[in-house]
């Protein structure tokens, strides 16, 4: 059993700087409300094949260059890793011109290590299909996870004939349950239309999850969404399954993974800082990285927290790790755009570091630490940045000895540099 000691948490909260007397357990203002109670869906998922029949190959009566480019289906079915996931629950070989699709562990062996595994093999258990097939959404924080649950919940007999779960992480699994918004929004620019009505220039957080609630549209031009979408399943594993052997997730840099995945959507550096549009313009990687890392940073020190409360000690460590990487990295952004964040942050980061274990007073650093406000990551959306801006950011980075460290934080690092070198 690795205890952690508190050399070995000072080690890797070096990053957080600033050593700090005694445990801070921060109160935040202007914290959003997180999610409904129930967990009943605002419509049924209808499966892939229902979005081809007008996003495969574009629809008659389209400009050659309107966009979308209604191509979305194809992209995802030839070159997305995520119509694999559920392939890979049944341990299918990769296809042939995409190696590193490979595994290193099949989920045959994950899943008979697995203890109390409620199925008779991975593809029929609800705990690999909740991140390896279609999730019922959520926003911020997933309700189930901070009840305690660590999975996020499978969209089992919440959809509707067409859809077959064997799709893996397929089209209405990130964009919302489409049974009620599916005629509609075909119209043009109808689904913004329906998000600015709702106030989504003024209050976007409010208007996309009004959206969801009434037509069970999950709003991904809101970054926000946009990034806990990804993290959702990216960052949060939980102890059972590592101890199974389920590869661990590594640092998340959002930038690099919106671009990994062949995206099926358009260049937002090329498009019109509008509200309804996610972060467009010039600076559209940059604000995607800051957004990616704050919400990666929080999933990150949720993770500590649970493992902290679940007394998984030989998981907190890594889970550590991935924390600190993400605030090494996100705290030359922050102390520009966003300093009182940045001193608050500071100070929980550093009462983590100085956490001797993960009992009494580091679990509850791990709890204050994690509960940063989701009004933050709209913050960093809206922030005021410019090109000048960015160049401080990359040059703070880039001498950076701390953040050079081997490790997690040292390739987080890296990406991060090439994310906002993108920014001319
Ligand atoms: C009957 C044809 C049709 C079907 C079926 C269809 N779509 Fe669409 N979809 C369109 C058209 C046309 C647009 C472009 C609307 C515009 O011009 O603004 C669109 C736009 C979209 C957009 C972009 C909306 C925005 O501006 O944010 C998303 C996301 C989308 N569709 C997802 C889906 C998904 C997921 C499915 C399957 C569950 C699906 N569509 C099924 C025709 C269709
Ligand atoms: C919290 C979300 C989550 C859950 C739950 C989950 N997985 Fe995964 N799994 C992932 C992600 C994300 C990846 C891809 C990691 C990467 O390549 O970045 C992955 C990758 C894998 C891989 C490939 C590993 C490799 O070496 O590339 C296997 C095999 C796998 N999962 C099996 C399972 C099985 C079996 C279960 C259930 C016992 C399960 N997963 C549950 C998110 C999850
Ligand atoms: C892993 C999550 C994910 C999956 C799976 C997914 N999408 Fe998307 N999709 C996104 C994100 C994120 C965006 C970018 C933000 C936006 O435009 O909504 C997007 C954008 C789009 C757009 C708008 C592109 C534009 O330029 O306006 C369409 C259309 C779309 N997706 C259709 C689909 C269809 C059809 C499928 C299934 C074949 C699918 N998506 C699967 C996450 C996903
Ligand atoms: C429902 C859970 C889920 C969501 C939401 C999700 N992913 Fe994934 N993603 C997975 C799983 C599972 C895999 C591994 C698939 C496999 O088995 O090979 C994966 C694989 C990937 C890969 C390929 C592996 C790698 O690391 O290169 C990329 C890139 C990726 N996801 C990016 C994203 C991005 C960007 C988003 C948000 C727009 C996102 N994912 C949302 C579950 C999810």
């Amino acid at each position: 059993m690795s205890q952690l000691s508190s050399s070995a948490l000072r080690r890797l909260s070096g990053a957080a700087g600033l050593a700090c007397a005694g445990l801070i357990v921060l109160t935040w203002s202007g914290q959003t409300k997180v999610g409904a109670e129930e967990a009943e869906t605002p419509g049924r998922y209808v499966g892939q094949s229902e979005c081809a029949k007008c996003h495969e190959q574009g629809m008659a009566g389209r400009g050659k260059d309107q966009l979308p480019g209604l191509k979305e289906s194809a992209t995802w079915a030839k070159d997305d890793q995520h119509n694999f996931a559920y392939k890979r629950l049944d341990d299918e070989d990769p296809p042939e011109d995409k190696p590193r699709w490979a595994s290193e562990v099949t989920s045959e062996e994950i899943f008979d290590a697995l203890e109390g595994a409620e199925a008779d093999m991975a593809s029929e258990s609800i705990r690999c299909l909740s991140c390896h097939g279609v999730v019922v959404h959520d926003f911020g924080t997933p309700k189930w996870f901070k009840k305690g649950d660590n999975r996020v919940v499978f969209a089992n007999e919440k959809h509707q004939q067409g859809y077959e779960a064997s799709e893996g992480v397929s089209c209405d699994g990130c964009h919302g349950p489409a049974s009620g918004w599916l005629k509609a929004h075909e119209k043009e620019e109808w689904t913004t239309q329906q998000w600015l009505a709702r106030g989504g220039a003024k209050d976007p957080a409010k208007a996309s999850q009004k959206l969801y609630e009434d037509l069970g549209l999950y709003y991904s031009k809101d970054l926000v969404l946009w990034a806990e979408q990804c993290v959702r399943c990216h960052l949060r594993i939980d102890s059972g399954l590592l101890a199974a052997a389920h590869p661990d997730l590594e640092a998340f840099e959002l930038w690099d993974q919106n671009t990994r995945v062949p995206p099926h959507w358009r260049d937002y550096s090329k498009a019109a800082d509008k509200p309804e549009l996610p972060a467009g313009g010039a600076l559209h990687p940059a604000r995607v990285w800051l957004v990616g890392q704050s919400t990666a940073l929080q999933a990150s020190l949720e993770e500590v927290d649970k493992r902290a409360k679940a007394e998984a000690e030989d998981y907190i460590e890594s889970a550590v790790e991935r924390a600190v990487a993400h605030w090494t990295v996100l705290r030359h952004g922050l102390k520009l755009v966003a300093p009182e964040a940045h001193g608050k942050l500071e100070k929980a980061m550093a009462a983590l570091g100085e956490a001797e274990d993960m009992k009494g007073k580091g679990k509850a650093a791990a709890a204050g630490a994690a509960a940063l406000p989701r009004s933050l990551h709209y913050a960093l959306v809206g922030a005021k940045l410019d090109a000048a801006g960015v160049k401080k950011i990359l040059a703070a980075l880039e001498g950076d000895a701390e953040a050079k460290k081997k490790g997690q934080r040292a390739r987080l690092r890296e990406l991060s540099l090439v994310a906002l070198k993108r920014v001319k």
